[in-house]
């Protein structure tokens, strides 16, 4: 299917930029990476190769990932633009919806890098890369990949006080490629629904070295004298919890 698909992006003229380059060209990697990297598309030094970020951006990009331990060549690269040259959103959005977003499931991939605003715009419209930059992000479409968008290096060379960003960021993907992300775990609740279950809780809570409490009251304001507190929850564990609902008596 992948070979399919770069066939259909050497081959296709769905919109006019095919006329002003040599040639779409797909993206290149291994087919089992946990990473995927999203550009823009290709300059004048990828439209002679046919191959993605092998010009000045590209040697920026294999600077951010040696220093943090990761290689390009490890790595699934990829534009949201298969042709080289500056694209209309319209043709942006082609593109992407022709190829990009197919080629992210076939890679499959557990991290995708986006290389600068255009290619976290691909995937999040609404989204600045000034505001995003070295976040971690996830897609509801993509529910098990995290998206880690960057400055792109193009837009680092023509400003110069953002680079330690860059480096900054690209240390943090390293580390999250590295360690992955904790997955967030399910707590089970046991509500006490008498004084006996209640009274059980507790005294098995009292003998725990370390515990966790949240306490739920009446208004906004827990101090007022009027406030009543109407649930206790104790934890010992992250996928546990009890809570002990308390009766008010309304006077
Ligand atoms: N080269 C690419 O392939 N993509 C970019 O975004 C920049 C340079």
């Amino acid at each position: 299917m992948k070979r399919y698909l770069a066939q259909s992006i050497r081959a296709c003229t769905a919109c006019k930029m095919h006329e002003n380059c040599t040639a779409p060209f797909p993206g290149i990697g291994p087919s089992d990476t946990r990473i995927m990297i999203v550009g823009e598309a290709g300059g004048r030094n990828e439209d002679i190769v046919g191959l993605p970020f092998v010009g000045d951006s590209g040697e920026w990009l294999k600077r951010g990932l040696n220093a943090n331990g990761l290689s390009q060549e490890e790595c699934y690269v990829h534009n949201v633009n298969c042709c080289s040259g500056k694209a209309t959103p319209t043709q942006r959005t082609t593109c992407a919806d022709l190829f990009l977003f197919k080629t992210l499931v076939k890679v499959n991939p557990e991290f995708v890098l986006l290389v600068g605003g255009i290619a976290l715009e691909a995937f999040f419209p609404t989204y600045k890369i000034t505001q995003k930059r070295g976040q971690i992000l996830t897609h509801k479409d993509y529910p098990d990949v995290y998206f880690f968008p960057v400055f792109h290096p193009a837009y680092l060379m023509r400003n110069a006080s953002k680079v330690p960003f860059f480096y900054e960021d690209m240390e943090k993907f390293g580390k999250l490629v590295k360690k992955g992300v904790p997955k967030k775990t399910k707590v089970d609740y046991f509500a006490c629904t008498d004084d006996e279950q209640a009274y059980e809780s507790l005294n098995l809570f009292l003998k725990k070295d370390l515990l966790a409490f949240d306490i739920e009251t009446t208004g906004l304001d827990p101090f007022a004298n009027d406030s009543r507190v109407t649930m206790i929850s104790f934890s010992a564990a992250s996928n546990t919890a009890v809570t002990i609902p308390i009766r008010i008596a309304y006077t």
